[in-house]
């Protein structure tokens, strides 16, 4: 694993992991965070513009339940992901009046849509299990109409220091209340320690939007140093 790439057999083994974290994924999630998730959420929420949004690993839906309005489309490659999340987030469009998500499933780097067919990507905390991360840029950018959007969130790595003090956090912190939810010494979430090790840092996938053809790419090192939120738009 490294900053690009997660190796066919690693990544299938971490795919097992997330689908196991489905019981307990917001719980664990508001705790590494210390509740700011919900803040980042809504900071990206507020970024997207209206029209068709795509959603990149919806995971059991967190985000996109609290997405009002808008034409969305969420995609997952885990299809039990793709289950939960469906009855969760339609069921609260539904309430709102809202139009019902498009659950569909596949991953970033073979994104099943046409040439220019969303106004914007979005993508909170997943960016960091893409099994080609260049690719899935790429495939964003297709898809993308021109003057499109994408948002990604994930977690930050200023640099070596910084990433050594996330490692820290997420082995001894979020590792010990995971191993008192799940149960279990070998639980699921120590595949969250094992994408952070491998995962760039911030200013290497400023780069790498860069590089695949996207324009204003800004990234965010958003309190209290947690969290990245990266965007960039598509040369009209
Ligand atoms: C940690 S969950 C994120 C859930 C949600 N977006 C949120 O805001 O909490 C990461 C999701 O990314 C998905 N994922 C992993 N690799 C992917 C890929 N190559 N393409 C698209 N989604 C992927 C996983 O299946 C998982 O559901």
């Amino acid at each position: 694993m490294d900053k690009e790439r997660i190796e066919e057999g690693e990544w299938s083994e971490l795919q097992r992991n997330l689908g196991a974290t489905i019981p307990v994924y917001d719980r664990i999630n508001r705790f590494a965070t210390l509740g700011q998730v919900s803040k980042w959420r809504r900071m990206v929420r507020e970024m997207l513009p209206l029209g068709r949004v795509l959603e990149i690993g919806c995971g059991p839906g967190s985000f996109a339940e609290d997405v009002e309005g808008g034409e969305l489309v969420c995609l997952d490659p885990i299809p039990e992901m793709l289950r939960v999340a469906e009855e969760r987030v339609n069921s609260s469009r539904s309430q709102r009046n809202d139009s019902p998500v498009e659950f569909v499933e596949g991953t970033a780097e073979n994104l099943p849509f046409d040439n220019d067919s969303f106004d914007a990507i979005c993508s909170l905390f997943s960016f960091r299990d893409w099994y080609d991360k260049r690719e899935g840029l790429t495939e964003s950018l297709r898809v993308l109409k021109p003057g499109g959007s994408i948002v990604i969130v994930d977690p930050a790595k200023v640099n070596r220091v910084h990433g050594w003090l996330g490692l820290i956090w997420m082995r001894v912190w979020v590792g010990a209340y995971a191993r008192v939810v799940c149960g279990q010494r070998d639980h699921p979430w120590k595949w969250l320690t094992k994408t952070y090790a491998g995962f760039g840092t911030t200013k290497d996938y400023v780069s790498m939007l860069e590089e695949v053809g996207f324009g204003d790419v800004r990234a965010r090192v958003i309190f209290p140093g947690m969290a990245t939120i990266w965007s960039a738009r598509v040369p009209s």
